[in-house]
């Protein structure tokens, strides 16, 4: 049984989905089932992940790290979300950019954060 905003990875070829919609069924991806990714909280290692979420006079800035997270092709954070009572959104990031992106949302219940090495996060 999935829930709703779930995010799963396929270990073989790289897919991931994000469920729009709960249902009964196993997600399976070449062949095997898809892995469920369990967003971390504690920062560990030199890198920081943990979005953090900053109220601007621009909206609202979720910027991933205390300290900027690498945005360098072999490792970068390759999107951040958030979620309010009602909407998600989410927005791709580019290498080379700040680990940041402003959001129109108004109260932020959680932000997460992908990075392609140390994997899903959130706050
Ligand atoms: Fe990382």
């Amino acid at each position: 049984m999935t829930k709703l905003n779930e995010i799963y990875k396929c270990n073989v070829c790289g897919n991931m989905v994000e469920l729009t919609h709960e249902g009964k069924g196993e997600l399976v991806c070449c062949g095997q089932p898809m892995e469920l990714l369990i967003a971390k909280v504690k920062e560990e290692g030199t890198e920081k992940h943990r979005p953090i979420i900053k109220t601007d006079k621009k909206g609202i800035l979720v910027q991933v790290g205390s300290n900027p997270h690498p945005m360098a092709p072999k490792h970068h954070i390759e999107w951040i979300e958030v979620m309010d009572k009602k909407d998600v959104c989410h927005k791709y990031l580019k290498i080379g950019q700040k680990p940041q992106t402003f959001f129109n949302a108004e109260k932020i219940k959680i932000a997460r954060a992908y990075c392609n090495i140390h994997g899903l996060w959130k706050n």
